[in-house]
């Protein structure tokens, strides 16, 4: 299957998906690296390993959510998008684009979801005094970080953890999951009743 990643940033989520696509197993193609901004740090990495990029300027839309996703759209219809990963995509999607993407389309959040939606993740679940932290690949329906779970990963959070040292241990995490649940969604596997995810051949 053929999937574009979405990033605004640093993209080391993209890059652990680039990377574990390049086996020869692995379900899916990253055949497109978008971002909502030109000075994403991904883009360069993408390009190295050859994957097409693309920019579409959210900034350049003022607002206009929707025609920013048709422009977004057209890039996937260039490169024959089946399925969208979020890798620390910063912007939130009209309930129209998340109806035409559902069940096709899935975001890495750094905690374990119900709990911390949103920003701040490590901060809050510091502040929260939480013994276990971690990230969740969840199918993105409208309500923001809030559709079927496919996969979580916990951590241990330490007395003397630091907002970034917590950061750390989760994000390698997430670099292990998201390429895993991915794998899972482009072979089929993935499928939803009452609004929960049911892997196959998947026992968690
Ligand atoms: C990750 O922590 C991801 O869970 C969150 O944003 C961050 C993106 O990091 N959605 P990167 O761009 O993948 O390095």
């Amino acid at each position: 299957r053929r999937v574009a990643a979405l990033i605004s940033g640093r993209g080391s989520n993209m890059a652990a998906l680039l990377a574990a696509a390049e086996h020869p197993d692995y379900p899916a193609e990253i055949a497109l690296v978008l971002s909502n901004r030109a000075d994403a740090a991904g883009l360069a990495h993408a390009s190295a390993r050859g994957i097409p990029t693309a920019v579409v300027e959210s900034r350049g839309f003022r607002g206009d959510r929707a025609g920013f996703e048709v422009a977004m759209e057209a890039e996937f219809a260039r490169r024959g998008i089946e399925i969208i990963a979020l890798a620390g995509f910063m912007r939130v999607l009209t309930e129209a684009f998340v109806a035409r993407w559902e069940g096709r389309m899935i975001n890495i959040h750094p905690s374990l979801l119900p709990s911390f939606p949103g920003l701040e993740t490590h901060a809050r679940a510091l502040a929260a005094g939480v013994r276990l932290h971690g990230c969740t690949v969840h199918l993105v329906t409208a309500g923001v970080d809030e559709g079927p779970i496919l996969a979580q990963a916990a951590v241990p959070v330490l007395q003397d953890d630091t907002e970034s040292a917590l950061a750390a241990r989760v994000l390698a995490e997430e670099h292990r999951l998201y390429p895993a649940a991915l794998a899972w969604l482009a072979a089929g596997l993935v499928r939803v009743e009452a609004g929960r995810a049911l892997v196959s051949g998947v026992g968690m």
